[in-house]
């Protein structure tokens, strides 16, 4: 079938390219010139395992294109995937007005029938909207209907999720609709769940924001096991033998971050006060987000008198490992934290720092200063604090004792508990982490008490 995408984006890209790989004939479409450029040289405009690959085969098989000429893609295309951008507004709600601009475009250019299809996150009802939209501004008299395929992709592993995801979400209205959706995904042979529009948007939100309740329920456990001497991964291991609650999803730490989980909650929870609903689950989860990012930070400010003057080595600078992401990252919440508070800082991380660097510039900064350096060891040498943010797998490979060789006083706080407490103690380094004990230990002179 001949499909054109939308946005280039982790959906619209990502989308297009496996549909490519199952042997369709694709166009991405991007208002951005530039990027448009970069695509068709091979080179993946987001850093993300296996994509640069398929791009590059499918390309020189003559299965994908990329362009800015929106009109051509249209005109001839059976199916329209929208994989354009869905950003929070201040006030928590969706902007909706990267989707309308393409809608209309579609409408405008479309030559045969055509099935508009919406991947991005839309609010509930969006697509009764886009479709009314579609049929206002259609000029060619063909048939043109729109479906909810809503993408369950994780970014780092976005390429192996479309290929062998778990489900396909498709919202229809009539039979002409699932049926070509249902022939567009056949070649996957993934399972297929089809609902009404309406079900499908609200399976998007019903999922993501049910992860990040489960991440915020195993944050508040974790805080309260610190309080009452638990341990909250002795905890979750316990919990994850019941097949009803799973393994997957009980890491307690420093607070979910990405492009989803944080709009996706406020998006729901605003959904739910213009009906006149109060989604009390959902408006907790996000409060204990919200204080779970700077915990770690509140409690190294417990612990030492200050920061100024102290070489502080951060770890980690993305939302999470495998992605140079830093949307919502809880990096974003404790950098400035710690730059008001006079730290030096040393930060580190494999592919988000470039990023990073474009809203903090090495140098001085509020009353402390940041500097990005190339590994672990050049960022932990000499320093008084350290910081992980980020579980890296260079991060992860920090051995106990080269926190005690490398840093100047070893006093660790580890935001995703990756260094089992066992290997921790008797190591010389004082520890703390999230929902566990803090191992303590006699610190060599260098940092206040
Ligand atoms: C998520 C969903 O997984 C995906 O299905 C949806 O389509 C988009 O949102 P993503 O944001 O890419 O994907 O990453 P994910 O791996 O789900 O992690 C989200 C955040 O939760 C990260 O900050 C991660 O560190 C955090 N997390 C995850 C935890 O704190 N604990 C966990 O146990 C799991």
């Amino acid at each position: 079938m001949k499909i054109a995408v939308a946005g280039t984006g982790y959906v619209g890209l990502v989308a297009g390219v496996c549909f490519a790989e199952m042997g369709h004939q694709v166009v991405c479409v991007d208002i951005d010139e530039k990027k448009v450029e970069v695509m068709k040289s091979g080179v993946s405009p987001i850093y993300e395992e296996g994509l640069q690959d398929l791009m590059r085969k499918n390309y020189a098989a003559g299965r994908i294109d990329y362009t800015t000429d929106y009109a051509s893609a249209y005109k001839d295309a059976d199916a329209v995937f929208l994989g354009v951008g869905t950003p929070e507004l201040p006030d928590g709600s969706a902007d909706l007005s990267y989707i309308a601009t393409a809608a209309r475009q579609v409408a405008e250019n479309v030559e045969k029938d055509s099935l508009v299809v919406v991947k991005s996150t839309v609010p509930v009802g969006t697509n009764d909207k886009v479709d009314q939209f579609i049929q206002d501004f259609l000029v060619h008299d063909v048939h043109v209907e729109v479906a909810s395929n809503p993408e369950f992709l994780a970014q780092g592993s976005a390429v192996y999720d479309t290929l062998h995801a778990e489900r396909v979400i498709i919202g229809t209205e009539t039979a002409w609709a699932e049926d070509r959706l249902k022939a567009i995904y056949e070649p996957f042979n993934l399972p297929i769940v089809s609902v009404n529009r309406r079900s499908a948007e609200m399976i998007k939100y019903a999922s993501n924001d049910f992860l990040a309740l489960k991440i915020s329920y195993m944050n508040d456990i974790a805080n309260l096991c610190e309080l009452v001497g638990a341990d909250i991964q002795d905890v979750a291991e316990g919990m994850s033998y019941d097949e009803r609650i799973g393994s997957k999803f009980l890491n307690a730490g420093i607070g979910f971050g990405g492009s989803c989980f944080p709009k996706d909650t406020k998006a729901l929870d605003y959904l739910a006060d213009q009906n006149g609903y109060e989604l009390q689950t959902v408006k907790a989860a996000i409060g204990v987000n919200t204080k779970q990012k700077t915990a770690l930070f509140r409690k190294a400010s417990n612990r030492l008198i200050t920061f100024s003057g102290l070489k502080v080595a951060v770890l980690g600078l993305t939302f999470k490992p495998g992605t140079d992401d830093l949307r919502e990252a809880p990096s974003l919440d404790n950098v400035p934290l710690l730059l008001s508070k006079g730290a030096d800082i040393y930060a580190y991380d494999p592919v988000g720092a470039d990023n990073f660097a474009k809203l903090y510039p090495e140098g001085p900064n509020d009353r402390g200063s940041i500097t990005y350096v190339n590994d672990v060891e050049e960022a932990l040498k000499d320093a008084n604090v350290c910081f992980i943010f980020t579980e890296w797998g260079e991060v992860k490979a920090i051995q106990p004792e080269q926190f005690n060789e490398l840093m100047r006083t070893p006093l660790v706080f580890d935001g995703r508990n990756i260094h089992p407490i066992e290997e921790m103690e008797n190591s010389g380094v004082e520890y703390h982490s999230i929902g566990r004990k803090t191992v303590k230990s006699q610190l060599r002179s260098g940092v206040s008490q």
